[in-house]
């Protein structure tokens, strides 16, 4: 049975996409059959998956507004094993033209539903909002992944999101839970940075991956090249790190 694993926090720019590219490259690396479905507007996990937006035929936008079927959007990226429902800017139309559909929150449910068993985990890449996107991805979702920023207000976003997760469990997927808490960005050189860390664990426990992502610039370069990190850089620190964060999650997964 496939693990649908939403990634999200409405806080822009916290490390969602980078953590979708690279867990679901290193969990297909790892011999899992991986799915990433980019549910964001702003199409990065598609750019970062080495897939040319321009070109893309039928992505999620059709799939979720124009009742395409999923199996057409379906594209093979450079990593075996691992297959990308792309995302285009039609999708930032997506909250407007669902408006005054009754099913607009379980669109994204029905349409993964034929094929999610095909997958050992499925990542949704949210928006950094908590719209109709967001919520379409909480509410097919085993798991919620939450990337959380070592900084200031990183815990008052969070106290939104948990409040909207609790809303979802209890109207339309009982069985959502938090998948956990991975640190990202983190420069150790800051008090502030550790002091978060220390305040986030004290209140999450062993919510809290044990891998922790340092701010590192082969991260950011990545995308630019269309490549995950274990094909970029497989050596660097940050290919090290995600393939840990992978393993953790392969370790979560079997308990
Ligand atoms: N650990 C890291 N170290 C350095 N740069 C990073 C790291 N993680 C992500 N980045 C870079 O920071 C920027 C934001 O990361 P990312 O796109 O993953 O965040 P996001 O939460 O998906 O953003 P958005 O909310 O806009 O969708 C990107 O340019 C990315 O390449
Ligand atoms: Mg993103």
């Amino acid at each position: 049975m496939a693990r649908t694993i939403a990634v999200a926090n409405q806080k822009g720019g916290v490390g969602k996409t980078t953590t979708v590219i690279n867990l679901a490259a290193y969990l297909a690396d790892a011999g899992k059959r991986v799915l990433a479905v980019d549910c964001d507007p702003q199409g990065n996990t598609t750019t970062g998956l080495g897939i040319d937006k321009s070109l893309v035929d039928v992505s999620i936008y059709e799939v979720l507004v124009g009742g395409g079927s999923i199996l057409d959007a379906l594209v093979q990226t450079s990593v075996l094993g691992l297959h990308l429902v792309p995302g285009t800017l039609d999708l930032a139309g997506a909250e407007i033209e669902l408006l005054n559909e009754e099913d607009r929150s379980l669109r994204l449910r029905k349409a993964l539903a034929p094929i999610v068993d095909r997958y050992d985990y499925v990542f949704i890449d949210c928006p950094p909002s908590l719209g109709v996107l967001t919520i379409n991805a909480l509410a097919c979702a085993d798991g919620v992944l939450i990337p959380l920023q070592c900084e200031f207000f990183a815990l008052e976003g969070l106290t939104q999101l948990l409040t909207t997760i609790d809303l979802v469990r209890a109207r339309i997927n009982a069985h959502l839970e938090l998948a956990g808490i991975v640190l990202t960005m983190y420069d150790g050189r800051t008090n502030l940075a550790q002091q978060v860390a220390e305040e986030v664990r004290s209140h999450f426990g062993d919510k809290v991956f044990t891998t922790v992502i340092p701010r590192t610039v082969r991260l950011s370069e990545a995308p630019s090249y269309g490549q995950p990190i274990l094909r970029y850089d497989p050596r660097s620190k940050a290919a090290e790190v995600y393939r840990a964060l992978a393993k953790e999650m392969l370790a979560y997964g079997s308990q």
